[in-house]
């Protein structure tokens, strides 16, 4: 059995990937701080796909310590790298941890991947490197746009580190997935987002809203240039997003990648507003959110959605799952905290 490290991997997206890639019969090794997940993950995982997969509490900030780790697995033939920090706004206020956070430990990990005969690399890029792009839906083609904070700005860098790393070395190969926006949970409810604090993003806002955690949901501005005056997003169900990493990672390791540098978009490539993402939680959860329009939120772009062309004809992956089966599942994982 091929043996893939996934960082990061008891977090939102890394933790549905798990779950896939031991589906697909893979054997799962994953590094995680517990910076922004707990060990408790490990036992959804379990409960899910029967098997535990090897677990280190690592920091990959540590470059010895990283350095020792893939010293002593030696049999890893593909690394998806979740592990970053994701909060737009901490990383206005603190870039510095950002940089080190997300940079290091790429550079880290990839000087490991470096002096291996081959190796594959999954990185977790986001739609947020298009800024507002000019139009919509948004190709892989489309240029990307000077980063509206130092998150963003890691995602970029990110992907030109690899890039120039395929460049220099041509045994080390890679795809760039940039997500539109990931929500949802696994249907079993055993897996799901665990936002620490307030949430900042959307769905887990209106969940918990509705589970009594908070008070109302605020709608930041409904004066935009859209139908409803809401912005829109494309909404993507993180179990269709966790399928698509393994189809890309099999991609590399059959040999079946054009270049040894990739990027895909995955979304569904359809666009939805506030509004409608709020009417959608309403239908399938059977009760009415409580929510006010305030003002427009500093930094958000007007509209966001994928063309999924390239993921469909030249990935072969397609979302399957509606925002329905997503805010029904967010709202099920919801009521087990
Ligand atoms: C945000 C980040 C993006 C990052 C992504 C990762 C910003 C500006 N962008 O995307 O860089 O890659 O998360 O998850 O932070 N909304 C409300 N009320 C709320 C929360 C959100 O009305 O309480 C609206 C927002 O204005 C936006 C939509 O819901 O129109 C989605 O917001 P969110 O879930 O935060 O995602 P993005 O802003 O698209």
């Amino acid at each position: 059995m091929s043996k893939i490290l996934v960082t990061g991997g008891l977090g939102f997206i890394g933790s549905h990937t798990v779950v896939e890639l031991q589906n697909a019969g893979f054997k799962v090794i994953i590094i995680d701080n517990l910076s922004n997940a707990t060990e408790n993950v490990l036992n959804g995982i379990t409960a899910i796909t029967s098997i535990t997969p090897e677990f280190e509490n690592l920091d990959l900030k540590n470059k010895e310590q990283t350095k020792t780790f893939f010293k002593k697995h030696q049999d890893i033939v593909g690394v998806i790298h979740f592990a970053a920090y994701k909060a737009v706004g901490e990383s206005v206020k603190s870039p510095l941890t950002y940089y080190e956070n997300n940079v290091n430990s790429l550079v880290y990990v990839l000087q490991e991947l470096n002096k291996k005969a081959v190796s594959h690399f999954i990185f977790s890029s986001s739609c947020t490197v298009y800024g507002q792009a000019d139009s919509m839906p948004i190709t892989e083609l489309a240029p990307t746009k000077p980063a509206e904070s130092p998150y963003g700005n890691t995602k970029k860098i990110g992907e030109a580190i690899i890039e120039d790393l395929t460049k220099s070395n041509a045994n080390f190969k890679a795809i760039a997935l940039r997500y539109f926006n990931p929500i949802g949970a696994h249907q079993s409810s055993k897996i799901g987002e665990l936002p620490i604090g307030v949430p900042l993003n959307l769905v887990p806002y209106i969940t918990q809203t509705a589970a009594g955690k908070r008070e109302q949901l605020s709608v930041f501005g409904d004066n935009y240039p859209t139908p409803d005056g809401t912005c829109i997003r494309d909404y993507i169900h993180v179990v269709d997003l966790a399928k698509a990493h393994v189809i890309a990672l099999q991609r590399l390791l059959e040999n079946k990648n054009d270049t040894n540098f990739e990027i895909f978009n995955l979304g569904t490539g359809k666009g939805s507003s506030v509004l409608e993402v709020i009417q959608s939680f309403e239908r399938v959860s059977n009760q009415k959110l409580n929510y006010k329009i305030v003002d427009r939120r500093d930094g958000d772009v007007v509209e966001a959605y994928a063309n999924t062309t390239k993921a469909n004809t030249v990935l072969g992956w397609k979302a399957k799952l509606s925002l329905d089966d997503a805010m029904l599942s967010a709202w099920k994982w919801e009521q087990t905290l």
